[in-house]
């Protein structure tokens, strides 16, 4: 059990590291969070800083989702790899460091699924490039990704625990898009561009 807390805390920790806030306040003086859609998180950071400073964010939101699921992994096998997805994404939800306002955690929760199972990560990844080709909505397809990884963990282990982390971490990701939903069913969300405005 002591393995599973040191997991959860480590995990929680390095998903605080909020790489869209820190790269805005960094190099721009600014809060990404006041700006754009007010997500801390990539896809807001593109659409408002533009493609280099994304590129940190993302690297720096794969570094710490891959350094946390890797604790998790090496310390608790399978379940320590959920565990600390969950505490990672929570971290990067409500961010110690930042006031407990963060981003949505579909980044760090793809870096987890393609730690997870090669199989699941490609199955969600494909709904997300899929439904973002079909309607530019990059919410849309963080949805549908997220809400496939219960169904296929389901599919694939038939193991309830799993499923339950699973269902656990794909209803938060929905849960934060639920702006997005309105949005979305207003026909008023932001649509997807190469050409990213740098409203910072
Ligand atoms: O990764 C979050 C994405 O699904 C939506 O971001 O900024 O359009 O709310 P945003």
């Amino acid at each position: 059990l002591t393995h599973f807390a040191i997991i959860a805390v480590c995990a929680y920790l390095f998903g605080s590291l909020s790489f869209a806030i820190i790269v805005s306040k960094v190099t721009l003086g600014k809060d990404i969070r006041n700006y754009g859609s007010g997500n801390a998180g990539l896809t807001n950071a593109y659409r408002t800083m533009g493609a280099k400073k994304t590129l940190f964010v993302l690297l720096g939101d794969i570094a710490k989702g891959a350094a946390a699921v890797s604790v998790g992994w090496a310390l608790g096998g399978p379940v320590g790899k959920l565990t600390a997805g969950i505490f990672v994404i929570l971290g990067h939800m409500f961010p110690l460091y930042f006031g407990f306002k963060g981003g949505k955690g579909v980044l760090v929760g793809t870096v987890m699924l393609a730690f997870f199972d090669w199989r699941v990560f490609a199955i969600a990844f494909a709904l997300f490039i899929l439904s973002v080709v079909l309607t530019k909505w990059i919410s849309l397809g963080s949805i549908l990704g997220a809400v496939s990884f219960p169904i296929t963990t389901w599919l694939f282990y038939r193991d309830p625990v799993l499923t339950a982390m699973a269902f656990g971490m794909a209803a938060a990701v929905v849960f934060m898009h639920r702006s997005n939903i309105g949005r979305i069913l207003h026909g008023t969300e932001n649509k997807f561009s190469f050409k990213s405005k740098k409203t910072i």
